[in-house]
């Protein structure tokens, strides 16, 4: 662990990335790539370059899953501070958390003194959130950990007080349904009676806007897809090249998810230096990037009940874009 803290200051920053069980880049990509439908997991979209370009995305008139989040923050983010009474906000997948902040005016505005522990796997969030955050709410403690919520969530620290855990985003519909159920209830572990989290997903609507808000008229969305492919040539030596290849997102109707791809524009073979791989695209293939699953209230309410999370609170922003849901333990 490397840990950079002084016992009285209000920042705490701890990284975990070099450790614990679990995959690396490595073998993501030799599992993933020698695969006959290939595939790679989408938290290595986010290296600074990824980051940026994300909040890049979330400003676009296509991607309206970030206001309508805000929106719903912005109604019942004081109702939230008072139902849950939360002391430390733990956040999984934090990013820049412009939207907490909403919440963190909030619990702010009470006057207790809070905690607050986003968990990022991209470092320069991290650290860059906790000095802003600590200018921004005087007296707040964040304790900031660098590591992959897929196989760190044990190193988060002990709970200082009420607790609630925020994944905002529909980062969860990143997860496909048996290993989401798993991961709820891994975060259902970091909860103790009186605990709460908080949750955000995005909900199944027309296809159209849908599969416009993953395939924007700028190009953000295809640039940000393809950085994945810089980011396997810088770590893994790779020899990619970005413009052999084309985004592509689809509605898949049945599972009600957006699935985004990288399609081969010709058929080529890529040398991952690091792993002595070669990898063949067919022309025209395609690489799954991500799984971006869509909710109904139903599908949310029976993940949950799996995975030993009671709903406690539905919240929808004015269109039934979007909604937070606030969840406990359901033996607490
Ligand atoms: N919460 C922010 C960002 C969502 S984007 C929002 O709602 O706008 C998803 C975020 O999760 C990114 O910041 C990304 O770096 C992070 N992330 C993705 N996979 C992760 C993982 N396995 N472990 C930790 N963070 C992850
Ligand atoms: N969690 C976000 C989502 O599913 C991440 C995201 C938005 C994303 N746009 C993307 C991931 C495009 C990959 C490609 O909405």
């Amino acid at each position: 662990m490397d840990s950079t803290a002084s016992p009285d200051a209000p920042i705490r920053i701890e990284s975990f990335l070099g450790e614990g069980k679990g995959r690396s880049l490595a073998e993501d990509v030799r599992e993933g790539l020698t695969r006959s439908f290939k595939e790679l997991p989408p938290k290595h979209f986010y290296d600074t370059r990824g980051a940026e370009l994300f909040e890049r995305i979330c400003e676009l008139p296509e991607y309206y899953p970030t206001r309508a989040e805000r929106a719903i923050l912005d109604e019942f983010a004081g109702e939230l501070v008072a139902i849950t009474g939360a002391e430390e906000v733990v956040e999984l997948g934090a990013g820049a958390a412009t939207k907490t902040r909403v919440l963190l005016d909030a619990l702010h505005a009470t006057g207790v003194p809070a905690r607050y522990v986003p968990m990022d796997v991209t470092e320069s969030m991290v650290r860059e959130l906790a000095t802003e955050l600590t200018e921004t709410y005087p007296g707040m403690q964040v304790h900031g950990v660098i590591g992959d919520f897929e196989r760190h969530l044990e190193y988060l620290p002990p709970s200082e007080g009420k607790r609630l855990v925020v994944f905002l985003g529909g980062t969860i519909g990143n997860f496909a349904p048996a290993p989401r159920r798993e991961f709820l209830g891994k975060i259902a572990g970091l909860l103790q009676s009186g605990d709460h989290l908080l949750m955000g997903v995005d909900l199944v609507k027309d296809p159209e806007v849908l599969r416009a808000a993953y395939d924007d008229a700028q190009g953000v969305t295809a640039e940000f897809n393809r950085n994945l492919l810089h980011v396997l040539n810088r770590e893994l030596d790779a020899d990619f090249d970005p413009s052999d290849f084309d985004h592509v997102a689809v509605f898949d109707a049945e599972q009600e998810w957006i699935e985004m791809r990288l399609r081969s524009r010709r058929a080529h073979t890529v040398t991952v230096g690091a792993l002595g791989m070669g990898v063949h695209f067919g022309a025209g293939e395609e690489m799954r990037t991500e799984i971006s699953a869509k909710f109904t209230q139903a599908r949310v309410t029976a993940d949950l009940a799996a995975s030993g999370l009671d709903l406690v609170r539905w919240l929808t922003d004015p269109e039934d874009r979007f909604a937070l849901t606030l969840s406990r333990r359901s033996d607490a």
